[in-house]
């Protein structure tokens, strides 16, 4: 009760009661109203005074899907959330079945107004309306026009970036920011294709690989398609789920390893966090199927680490473990980035976020100059073996599948 109390004062002076004789048919016109013309933005379904309830609170957002508007139910259970697109129909009676029988309290926020409904311990339906000039809360849209990424997209609430009204939650700024990075550094590098077919090795989460599809479907191509590997079938599970709530077709998520992987006839292929050799691999189906674009922001670099054994002055480098870690991930991706010049590919590196977010911050990006997936420039490997023979470097994983 003491969260109700907490809820209506949240409210109170903005709204004002709506002296009606029948407070839930009013509010049952103005539900129906807002979704046939599509006025209504999101709402919220909640029952402060029961804490038995399965579904805790249900969430509502307008969304603009391939089949026209829906309205996407989140239901919200103590453990896991469940969505639903539904049409305006579907839409309605759900809405109106759950107000009636199981919420007490409703918030419709609509494109110029907010209605709060709620019963009070009698059983009697309160009420209230304020007008608001937009829903969007500043500091949350309006400061983030430039993004190519905006906080309203569907996919972002769906991962749990942003809250229903498309504000970013307070611990996923940092997952919004390098997402819109990660972005803004593709766009410039995207092949000029009508038809595109994205890998993105060790997807984990997908939150870059949503955003990526997110971001190439709004360029109208004459066909697209996005593939996830992850060798986590949990993760799998989940992300195909997710693409499925959200109605997105041309995304989709496989289970295995990226060795394993035949995926074939990549233009862009990216590799975000992958671990290890795990990077390698990506790499190497990268170049194999002469994809135009590879990006990959390596991980760990345990391999090179261990293949090193320096020698002389070089050793001194090498004395401490925080000196070899970073030597080591240095030689591992100049030797990348060279296995990746001698394939044809030009190379550019960059930071991705702030190191302050993550130590794991640099990204590879190699555009290809030509079209034959195959060794163009053989005194790069001269180079490579220069490098490796002066910090004895045993092996590169990249040796054995790409010379
Ligand atoms: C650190 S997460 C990064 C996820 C995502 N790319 C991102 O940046 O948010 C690395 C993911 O790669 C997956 N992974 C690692 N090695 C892999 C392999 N050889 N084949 C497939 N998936 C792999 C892990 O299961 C994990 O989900």
């Amino acid at each position: 009760m003491i969260e109700d109390k907490a809820f209506q004062k949240q409210l109170e002076g903005r709204l004002h009661y709506l002296c009606v004789m029948e407070p839930f048919l009013v509010f049952e016109q103005k539900l129906q109203k807002s979704i046939d013309q599509e006025s209504i933005q999101s709402m919220r379904l909640v029952d402060r005074s029961r804490s038995d309830m399965e579904i805790k609170q249900i969430l509502v957002k307008a969304v603009l899907l391939k089949k026209g508007f829906r309205l996407q139910l989140v239901y919200r259970y103590q453990t896991k959330d469940i969505t639903k697109n539904l049409n305006k129909k579907e839409a309605y009676n759900a809405l109106l079945n759950h107000a009636k029988h199981d919420y007490k309290q409703i918030t419709l926020t609509m494109a110029d107004a907010e209605i709060l409904l709620s019963k009070n311990p009698k059983g009697k339906y309160i009420i209230k309306e304020r007008a608001i000039a937009s829903t969007k809360k500043s500091g949350s849209h309006d400061h983030q026009k430039h993004r190519l990424i905006k906080s309203d997209r569907s996919f972002l609430h769906a991962l749990g970036v942003t809250d229903i009204d498309g504000n970013i939650k307070k611990d996923k700024q940092a997952k919004f920011r390098q997402i819109n990075r990660f972005i803004e550094l593709l766009d410039s590098k995207i092949p000029m294709s009508k038809s595109l077919k994205v890998a993105d090795m060790g997807s984990g989460k997908a939150y870059l690989t949503f955003a990526l599809y997110d971001h190439l479907a709004s360029k109208k191509l004459d066909k697209l398609e996005v593939v996830g590997i992850e060798m986590r079938s949990g993760l799998v599970q989940q992300c195909n789920d997710l693409a499925q709530s959200l109605e997105l077709d041309s995304i989709s998520f496989r289970q295995g390893t990226i060795q394993e992987n035949d995926i074939q006839e990549i233009d862009i292929l990216v590799a975000l966090h992958a671990c290890d050799t795990a990077t390698d691999d990506a790499l190497i189906k990268g170049i194999q199927s002469n994809a135009q674009l590879i990006v990959v922001s390596p991980c760990c670099h345990k391999q090179v680490r261990k293949a090193m054994n320096t020698q002389g002055a070089l050793a001194e480098i090498t004395n401490y473990g925080t000196f070899k870690e970073r030597q080591a991930e240095l030689l591992t991706d100049t030797i990348r980035s060279l296995y990746l010049q001698a394939y044809g590919y030009k190379v550019t590196v960059s930071e991705f976020v702030a190191t302050s977010h993550t130590p794991k911050n640099i990204l590879i990006m190699a555009t290809k100059g030509q079209n034959k997936n195959e060794l163009v420039d053989r005194t790069i490997l001269d180079k490579i073996n220069d490098l490796k023979s002066q910090f004895e470097i045993s092996h590169h994983y990249l040796d054995q599948y790409l010379v």
